[in-house]
């Protein structure tokens, strides 16, 4: 799917495919060199983090495990609801491991403050954050981001991963929806 599939759909495109693809080589090489001689997991958040984990992952010098988790914060609207719910854990015990969290998207930082709380009970060696994209202004807890891709202005955005409900993942870049598709202003900060 590329923007001549979306038609009128697409607001504009804020993360093209090249720039994603660059931005994430440069991370990888970040991460080959702070895990050097480790024995890293990686955990992806399904399903946005799936084209970001697929990317990262075969950018990495570094041998990997890989790892997914499933929770759920959002429903099929635009808006955060606050509420985190594990739909899938892990199949892998973390206990002493080094684990890096992939996520395509820091809105609130509600979900992954609770997952980095949830992973920390597990007693992992250290337990860090890579994220394609954060929205700084949108930001409700504070959150330790080690690795981030690009900072963007607080607008629902999809492609690479990102849905409105459960369309465009497929894109292969980051845009803005007209808000004809939506409805709405495309803000995500109101509270419901
Ligand atoms: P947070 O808890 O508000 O940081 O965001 C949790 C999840 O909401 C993210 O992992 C995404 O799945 C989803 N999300 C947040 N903002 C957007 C957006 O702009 N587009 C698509 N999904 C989003
Ligand atoms: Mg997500």
């Amino acid at each position: 799917m590329d923007a001549a599939d979306m038609g009128r759909d697409l607001e504009r495109v804020l993360i093209t495919e090249d720039e994603l693809r660059t931005k994430i080589k440069e991370i990888a090489g970040k991460i080959d060199a702070d895990y050097a001689g480790r024995d890293l997991l990686i955990v992806g958040v399904l399903k946005g983090a799936v084209m970001v984990m697929a990317d990262l992952a075969r950018a990495l010098r570094v041998p990997v495990e890989m790892d997914w988790m499933a929770v759920s914060s959002y429903g099929a609207g635009t808006k955060t609801s606050g509420v985190v719910r594990v739909l899938k854990d892990l199949d892998t015990d973390i206990a002493g491991r080094d684990v890096l969290v992939v996520e395509d998207i820091i809105d609130s930082g509600l979900t992954l403050s609770w997952l980095v709380r949830n992973l920390r009970s597990r007693n992992p060696a250290s337990v860090e954050i890579c994220a394609a994209v954060r929205k700084p202004d949108a930001i409700k807890v504070p959150i330790d981001v080690k690795y981030v891709g690009f900072d963007i202005p607080n607008e629902f955005v999809i492609g690479y991963g990102l849905d409105y409900a459960e369309r465009y993942r497929n894109l292969p870049f980051i845009g803005t929806l007209a808000p004809h598709v939506y409805g709405g202003d495309g803000k995500t900060t109101e509270k419901r």
